[in-house]
């Protein structure tokens, strides 16, 4: 099973990805989380992405298509990949049709997650991360079971960098000048799995996993 999900920025897309991942035992490949990655180990690719996240612009598509063609030719992507936040632009969308293609792979699924400019902002303002395993919290509607504590791993949850009113507001911008584009162009495709993104965390994880098993060819 080889799946993306998509969505604007804090509409659960990582959330999600854990549930899907643990349930059809595939990889969870997070553009995001890997640039989180090599920021933190200032790394060369780390050093050229800070500002593009720092300031919530997308990090240039040569780069980041690099960065996921690599990831998907390692052993463990063979048993299928969940893709969390590539591509987020049509010439991304174009160059994973060749990546895929030149492994003899496809996409099996394309999951929407929908979620409005307030809902973003309401679920951002209050997601406390682990920098550690990448946990994902929220104050209110999913705290830890001790304050600021990783229930996983232990560690000091922060709160994301880019997660400040004026990122915030500048990766919505950026995400609605890309999406609809991409949207159309999996959409010609009939790979569109589309889910609420306000509703609770089990209630869009049983829809998406309907989405799934739709036509499932598999
Ligand atoms: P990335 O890390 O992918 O950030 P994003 O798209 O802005 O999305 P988030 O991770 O902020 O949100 P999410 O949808 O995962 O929500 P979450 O599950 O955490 O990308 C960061 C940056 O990297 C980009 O800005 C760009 O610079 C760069 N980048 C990445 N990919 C790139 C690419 N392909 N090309 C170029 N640049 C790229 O949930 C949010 C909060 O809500 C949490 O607190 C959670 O607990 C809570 N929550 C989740 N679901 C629910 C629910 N159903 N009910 C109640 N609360 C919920
Ligand atoms: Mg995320």
């Amino acid at each position: 099973m080889n799946l993306l999900i998509m969505g604007p920025p804090g509409s659960g897309k990582g959330t999600q990805s854990k549930y899907i991942c643990e349930k059809y035992n595939i990889i969870h490949v997070s553009t995001g989380d890997m640039f989180r990655t090599a920021v933190a180990e200032k790394t060369e690719v780390g050093l050229l992405a800070k500002g593009y996240l720092d300031s919530g612009e997308y990090v240039p598509d040569s780069v980041t298509v690099r960065m996921v063609e690599e990831r998907l030719t390692k052993k463990d992507c063979q048993n299928g990949f969940l893709l969390d936040g590539f591509p987020r632009t049509l010439e991304q969308a174009e160059c994973l049709q060749k990546i895929l293609k030149s492994q003899g792979k496809k996409l099996d699924k394309v999951i929407n997650v929908e979620a409005d400019t307030e809902l973003i902002i309401k679920r951002l303002s209050g997601r406390r991360v682990c920098p550690k395993c990448g946990s994902s919290y929220h104050l209110k509607t999913q705290p830890p079971k001790v304050e600021n504590v990783c229930d996983r791993c232990g560690a000091d949850l922060i709160i994301r960098p880019d997660d400040c009113q004026e990122t915030v507001e500048n990766r919505i911008k950026v995400y609605l000048n890309n999406s609809a584009d991409l949207l159309k162009y999996y959409k010609n495709l009939d790979l569109i799995v589309t889910v609420n993104g306000g509703n609770p965390i089990g209630t869009i994880f049983k829809k998406i996993c309907i989405g799934i098993s739709e036509n499932d060819n598999n």
